[in-house]
């Protein structure tokens, strides 16, 4: 079902002991009728404590940054989708431009990841978007449709349900250039397109589309305001409490 989301994505920040004190401080922030959904990822290694903290708050979720495109076995250093679920998240973050670019994935290489989530019950944050220069020669949106048909349309309707896209423009991520409101609404919208065009008009409006890039306590409700925002993948706000409560309330 669409809903307002604001997910928090950590990165590589926080140790243990600032990492729950954020979540703490955030939990006491957040209001008694909050209706947003409220979505931290930690590293790995937080991941159960955050989770357990969490536990308890309605609306408020844990995520990992990523998941193992592999079930078990000898994949040194790799985290599986059984372990997060096993942690209490209740969703993965699939995708990310810093895992597609630093970490060589592919759309191809997602579907497995994907594959691997569904199969533990977790949910899916999709993270697409264009590089700079993508955008200046104007195929952006062939981009965006080829991550998404790529590495979703092989699902089912019903599993379609249990992904949130992120759409997160690369020249706007961790740089302080945000989209302007239209831009992101104009992708946004395409993306609903997209997804209309395969799985129907009912599925296209149940999806959540959030948004990503330098989004921030100022920008957030205009972002937000527009009519296929339903909210954000933060990162660098995402790591102080006062700004990632002030995002979740500028619905
Ligand atoms: P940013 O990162 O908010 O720091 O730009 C967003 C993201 O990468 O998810």
């Amino acid at each position: 079902m669409r809903k307002n989301i604001v997910a928090g994505n950590w990165k590589m920040n926080l140790n243990r002991v600032k990492g729950i004190a954020l979540v703490e401080d955030i939990l006491k922030r957040l209001s008694a009728e909050n209706k947003t959904e409220v979505i931290f990822a930690p590293s790995f290694v937080h991941l159960y404590k955050v989770a357990k903290l969490c536990e308890n708050t309605a609306n408020v979720f844990a995520a990992s940054q990523d998941c193992s495109a592999s079930e078990k076995g000898a994949f040194t250093g790799e985290v599986s989708a059984e372990m997060i679920a096993s942690c209490g998240a209740r969703y993965v973050i699939l995708g990310h431009s810093e895992r597609r670019v630093n970490f060589r994935e592919t759309n191809e290489l997602l579907k497995s990841k994907i594959r691997q989530a569904f199969a533990n019950n977790l949910e899916v944050i999709f993270c697409c978007g264009e590089s700079l220069e993508q955008r200046q020669s104007l195929v952006h949106f062939e981009w965006i449709k080829s991550q998404i048909s790529e590495s979703l349309f092989h699902l089912s309707a019903a599993e379609l349900a249990k992904i949130v896209i992120a759409y997160e423009p690369i020249w706007a991520i961790g740089t302080g250039v945000t989209a302007s409101s239209d831009q992101a609404q104009e992708v946004h919208s395409f993306i609903r397109g997209v997804i209309e065009e395969q799985y129907g008009g009912e599925v296209s409006q149940n999806t959540s589309i959030l948004y990503g890039g330098s989004c921030n306590s100022v920008n957030a409700v205009e972002l937000f305001s527009q009519k296929d925002i339903d909210g954000g993948l933060i990162g660098g706000a995402s790591l102080s409490a006062e700004n990632f409560v002030a995002i979740t309330n500028s619905f």
